[in-house]
């Protein structure tokens, strides 16, 4: 069992753990359409506060998952980050990030706490490798995560199926030593 993550602390950002009182902002991030977009989840239209509890609610922490509020220096809450699918058989992870206050797209946020979090992620968790896949149109993502030493690795076609229509995904990871140098 992992259990709650420690407070960590970037640059323009710290991470907090995730707890009830972030369940708000979750649901207005998730609910707005222009970030739903980018989401696996964007097929379902609707996304219920129902819905957000019962994924992020008390009680509803998963083995092998952490979850953070990314939060700016100046106190508001911008995004969630998480690292689930913690296998320790393999030492690998899945990362899965949100910035979902817009006003804080492109301004280097993202970039920070995804750095801060694989930090804890090699260094705490013991990773050696952390993937995740992105729809292959989100420029900003790709951008992102190639700033944080994620490579391309491969292509997931028509992975998934946004507003009824199939969607490519890049498949990218990032191992510990790539991370280091
Ligand atoms: C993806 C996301 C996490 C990135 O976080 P962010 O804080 O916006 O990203 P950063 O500012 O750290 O980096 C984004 C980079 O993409 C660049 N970028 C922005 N728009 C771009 C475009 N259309 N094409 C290419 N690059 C673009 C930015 O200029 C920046 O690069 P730079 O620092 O070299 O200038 C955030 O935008 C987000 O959560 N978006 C909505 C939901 C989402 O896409 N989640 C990810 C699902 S996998």
């Amino acid at each position: 069992m992992i259990g709650t993550p420690p407070m960590l602390q970037g640059t323009l950002i710290r991470l907090r753990p995730l707890s009830p009182e972030g369940l708000p902002d979750l649901i207005r991030w998730y609910g707005d359409p222009e970030v739903n977009h980018w989401l696996h989840q964007s097929e379902y239209r609707d996304v219920s506060e129902e819905r957000i509890r019962s994924k992020f609610g008390p009680g509803t922490e998963r083995e092998g998952e952490v979850r953070w509020i990314v939060e700016a220096a100046n106190g508001t809450s911008i995004g969630l980050i998480r690292i689930e699918g913690i296998e320790g058989a393999h030492s690998r992870a899945e990362l899965a990030v949100s910035i979902g206050e817009k006003a804080y797209w492109s301004r280097g946020y993202g970039t920070d706490a995804i750095c801060v979090a694989l930090r804890h992620g090699f260094r705490e968790l013991a990773l050696r490798r952390v993937h995740l896949i992105t729809d292959a149109d989100n420029e900003p993502s790709i951008r992102c995560y190639e700033k944080c030493g994620f490579r391309r690795e491969g292509l997931l076609r028509s992975h998934r199926l946004r507003y009824g229509e199939p969607l490519d995904m890049v498949v990218m990871g990032v191992l510990r030593e790539n991370w280091q140098a």
